[in-house]
């Protein structure tokens, strides 16, 4: 159902790498509400070929560029600007990765090469997109950035590697952005944590399947849908939410604020208590 929402605007969009990509649902609810973007991903991506299927699908054109270089980010929205005809009104950062993650290296054996290119792709280019724009002036007065996180930024998940120091320097970053794009152009910077969702990116964490799980018996609404995770992003570009900006926004069922369910205690359950015993004898 489309309430005309982005009519008019105009975006780029980060991150659609196949179907289930949280980015490629955002672009086909954008499509629906009117707006008109261009879709980008780095070259290796668009070499797997899906993204132009969600091109055809939504008439939008693709722009290849690697979110850690500064050039392509420039020609990105020089280039969009030229296709769309003005100035951006949104942009969603939806793009993570970590070589330490994709190894199984464990947190206690980071490779250091590898953490700088996890908070490069995942936290850094957020600010390289922000500062590029702000300086070319590429976004329109009460324009909204959102990126995706993660609520590891703030609480141990034991798995998630060094992605939890990427997340937590991406809402920083966003917090800090957002008050100097605020002052300049009424642009506002937002984060949107999300649930766990079944995507590439998702299901490459070790232990997902546990965390998806869990995050579901503990949340008093389920798990957030990647579908939903688009809504909640289109209304953050809309102009519904002028007001909101250097927010992380969970987005996530309720599990944020939770302690422990009904769900849990009644069906999910299964430790027997003496798991830590266990770990004291070995
Ligand atoms: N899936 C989840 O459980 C979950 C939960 C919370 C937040 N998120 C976040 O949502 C965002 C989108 O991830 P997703 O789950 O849709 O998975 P995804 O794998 O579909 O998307 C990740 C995207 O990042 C892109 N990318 C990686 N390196 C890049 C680079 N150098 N330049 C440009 N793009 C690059 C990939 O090509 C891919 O399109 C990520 O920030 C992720 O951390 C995901």
């Amino acid at each position: 159902m489309s309430h005309n929402l982005l009519q008019g605007k105009r975006g780029i969009i980060f991150g659609a790498l196949d179907e289930n990509s949280i980015a490629w649902k955002v672009a086909e609810r954008a499509k629906e509400e009117g707006a008109v973007f261009v879709l980008t991903n780095a070259p290796v991506a668009l070499r797997k070929g899906d993204i132009f299927r969600l091109a055809e699908k939504t008439g939008s054109e693709v722009i290849s560029a690697d979110v850690t270089q500064v050039d392509d980010i420039e020609n990105l929205l020089n280039e969009a600007m030229k296709i769309l005809g003005g100035k951006i009104d949104f942009i969603l950062h939806s793009v993570g990765m970590s070589p330490n993650v994709r190894k199984g290296l464990h947190y206690t054996e980071l490779d250091y090469n590898y953490l700088n290119k996890t908070l490069d792709v995942s936290a850094i280019s957020l600010h390289k997109v922000l500062q590029t724009a702000y300086q070319m002036d590429a976004i329109n007065e009460w324009g909204s950035v959102v990126a995706l996180s993660y609520i590891a930024a703030q609480r141990t998940f034991s798995s998630y590697s060094d992605m939890a120091q990427a997340k937590a320097m991406l809402e920083s970053i966003a917090r800090s952005f957002g008050y100097h794009y605020g002052k300049k152009r009424k642009v506002r910077v937002n984060t949107i944590s999300q649930s766990p969702t079944k995507t590439t990116a998702g299901q490459g964490v070790g232990g997902f399947n546990a965390f998806y799980s869990y995050a579901n018996c503990m949340s008093p609404l389920g798990n957030a849908s990647s579908e939903q995770c688009a809504n909640y992003c289109i209304l953050m570009f809309s102009d519904m939410t002028r007001m909101v900006t250097m927010q992380n926004l969970f987005h996530d069922g309720g599990y944020s604020t939770m302690g422990i369910s009904d769900k849990l205690i009644d069906d999910c359950f299964v430790c027997t208590g003496d798991c830590h015993e266990k770990n004291t004898e070995k």
